[in-house]
C-alpha cells in the first residue's frame, strides 16, 4: 500500500523560537492521534531551524525535511548546505525542484538531477516537485511540461533509487495565490504522472509511488482533493504555518 502524506513546506517563514513552538504544537497534536501505519506527516522548516527542532520532536510522529540541498558534495560553495550536513542533523527527507527554486534560483533539470543523486547518496527521501505555469496551462502545454520535468530527472533513476522519491504536483499558478486546481485537474495530472512512471519502470512501482498535490491546499478544500484516486496527500505552504489549519488538513487525509 502506498504512503499517504501531509507535508508542510514552511518556506522562509517563522523565527527559530516560533518555528520550534509550531513543530512542538504539531508534535503534541500528533501524540493525541493514532494515524494508520501508511500515513506520514512531514515538516520542512528553514535550515536554521532544523537542529533545534530535531531536539524537540518525536521522530516516530514527525518526519523532518529540508527545503533544498546543494548539488555538490562539499567544497568551496559559499552559502550552500550539503546533503551530508542534513543527514547529520537527523533530516531524512529533502524537497527538490520546488517551482520557487526553479524560477528564482534558475534550477534546471541538470542541476536538479545532480541534487537528486547526492540526496540519494546520503539516503535521503526526496519530495520532487513539478508544475506548470499559468501560461503553459492556458496554451495546453501542461502535460508536455510535466513530462519534460520528470523525464530529465527522476525517471532517469534506477528502480531502487526511484523508491525514495515522492512526487509533488504543484501547478505554479496555484501556489500562494489562493487559486487551487480543481480536484479533477489534480486527478488528471496525477494519473498522467503515474502513467509515465509505469511506462518508465513498471506497474508495481507506479502504484507504490506517493503523488502529492500542492498549491493553496487548505482545510476547506483538502478533503475533496485528497479523495481523488491518484492524489495521495498534499504539500502545504501557507496553511502549514498554523497548527489549527495543518491539523485539519491531516484530518482530511
Ligand atoms: P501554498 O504553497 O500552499 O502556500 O500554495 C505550496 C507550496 O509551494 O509547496
Amino acid at each position: 500500500m502506498r504512503k499517504l502524506i501531509v507535508a508542510g513546506n514552511w518556506k522562509m517563514n517563522t523565527g527559530i523560537e516560533e518555528g520550534k513552538k509550531l513543530a512542538e504544537d504539531i508534535n503534541k497534536y500528533l501524540l493525541s492521534k493514532t494515524l494508520s501505519e501508511n500515513k506520514k506527516i512531514i515538516i520542512s522548516p528553514p535550515f536554521t531551524h532544523l537542529y533545534p527542532i530535531s531536539k524537540s520532536i518525536d521522530f516516530s510522529k514527525i518526519i523532518l525535511s529540508a527545503q533544498n540541498c546543494a548539488s555538490t558534495e562539499n567544497g568551496a560553495f559559499t552559502g550552500e548546505i550539503s546533503a551530508k550536513m542534513l543527514k547529520e542533523l537527523g533530516v531524512t527527507t529533502v524537497i527538490l525542484g520546488h517551482s520557487e527554486r526553479r524560477a528564482y534560483f534558475k534550477e534546471d533539470n541538470e542541476t536538479l538531477f545532480k541534487k537528486v543523486k547526492i540526496a540519494l547518496k546520503y539516503n535521503l527521501d526526496i519530495i520532487f516537485c513539478v508544475g506548470e505555469s499559468l501560461e503553459q496551462r492556458e496554451s495546453n502545454k501542461h502535460f508536455d511540461v510535466i513530462k519534460e520535468q520528470i523525464s530529465g530527472t527522476i525517471l532517469k533513476l534506477n528502480k531502487d533509487e526511484f523508491k525514495k522519491v515522492i512526487v509533488a504536483y504543484e501547478p505554479v499558478w496555484a501556489i500562494g495565490t489562493g487559486k487551487t486546481a480543481t480536484p479533477e485537474q489534480a486527478q488528471e495530472m496525477h494519473q498522467f504522472i503515474r502513467e509515465k512512471i509505469k511506462e518508465n519502470f513498471d506497474e508495481e512501482i507506479a502504484n507504490n509511488t506517493t503523488i502529492l498535490y500542492g498549491g493553496s491546499c487548505k482545510p476547506s478544500n483538502a478533503k475533496e482533493i485528497f479523495s481523488k484516486k491518484d492524489v495521495d496527500g498534499g504539500l502545504i505552504g501557507g496553511a502549514a504555518l498554523k497548527v489549527e489549519d495543518f491539523s485539519k488538513i491531516i484530518e482530511a487525509l
